[in-house]
């Protein structure tokens, strides 16, 4: 039967300093999960190389891979990917157990301390917001004190309110030297974030410091929480530009002297 090679990413050369915040953002099909397996060690490269914390993953066994995985990544997903009837402190603890970590109660707790829902642990998803869900999510994608969070459309199901309370802990985790890769075609998400990669068609198209007083004005003085409406106006033309493919119109504004 004849096949069609898919290069579901081509010739993409990319660093990711420890410490970044990093948005990648494109349309359907345009690579960005791919990018985000093989970023995470779900997955490996069928050419070319990955060096994570010095490490080459490329050429790792299923088994190192997961190891990796397990120590250095957490991940976060539109779906929140819970396991249904099982408690909140429960399904923060799963990542613990791979690693054979002790005080896996109390290591959970504090996860759920760090998203504000330590009062909901014995809780199953069923009986949490989607908002508290996605909290348990990066509860436990935070359980093992991972140096990266992967987080592929984690506001995708929410709504904006809940979606910016979302935000506000990856900017947290941020603040306290976490790097933070997130997948999103959200421009008004993608720009809060320090830098911003356009993918198309397996490439990168685009890769862009955001502005920093773009970014506090985004962020807000207090909080990352208010936007105003002239930055949402702001991003929302960045949207519009962003959904029909042009390229997008440059985030930096002249500073005032
Ligand atoms: N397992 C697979 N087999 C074949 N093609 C795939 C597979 N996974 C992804 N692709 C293709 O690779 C391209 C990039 O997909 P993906 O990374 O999922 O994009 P995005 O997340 O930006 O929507 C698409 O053309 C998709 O159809
Ligand atoms: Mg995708």
């Amino acid at each position: 039967m004849g096949s069609t090679i898919v290069r579901a990413l081509d010739g993409v050369d990319l660093t990711i300093k420890q410490g970044e915040f990093v948005s990648i953002t494109g349309q359907s099909g345009s690579g960005k999960s791919t990018m985000m397996h093989l970023l995470g060690c779900l997955d490996r490269p069928s050419a070319g190389q990955y060096i994570l914390d010095g490490q080459v993953v490329s050429s790792m066994l299923d088994s190192q891979l997961a190891a990796v995985r397990n120590q250095k990544i957490g991940f976060v997903f539109q779906t929140f990917n819970l396991i249904q009837r099982t408690p909140a402190i429960d399904n923060v603890s799963v990542p613990l157990f791979y690693g054979r970590r002790g005080n896996t109660r109390e290591r959970a707790m504090r996860a759920l301390e760090r998203v504000s829902l330590d009062k909901r642990a014995t809780h199953k998803p069923s009986e949490l917001s989607g908002g508290e869900r996605q909290r348990v999510a990066i509860a436990r994608a935070i359980v093992n004190e991972p140096k990266i969070i992967l987080a592929d459309e984690p506001t995708g199901n929410l709504d904006t309110r809940t979606g910016t309370q979302i935000m506000k802990i990856f900017h947290e985790l941020n603040d306290s030297g976490v790097t933070v890769i997130l997948v999103t075609h959200e421009m008004d998400v993608a720009v809060q974030a320090e830098r911003v990669i356009r993918m198309r068609d397996g490439k990168i198209v685009e890769d862009k410091q955001v502005d920093a007083d773009v970014r506090k004005e985004l962020l807000g003085a207090y909080g990352h929480v208010a936007l105003t409406d002239e930055a949402v106006k702001e991003t929302n033309a960045a949207a519009t530009t962003a959904k029909s493919d042009k390229p997008l119109p440059p985030i930096a504004r002249p500073v005032e002297a």
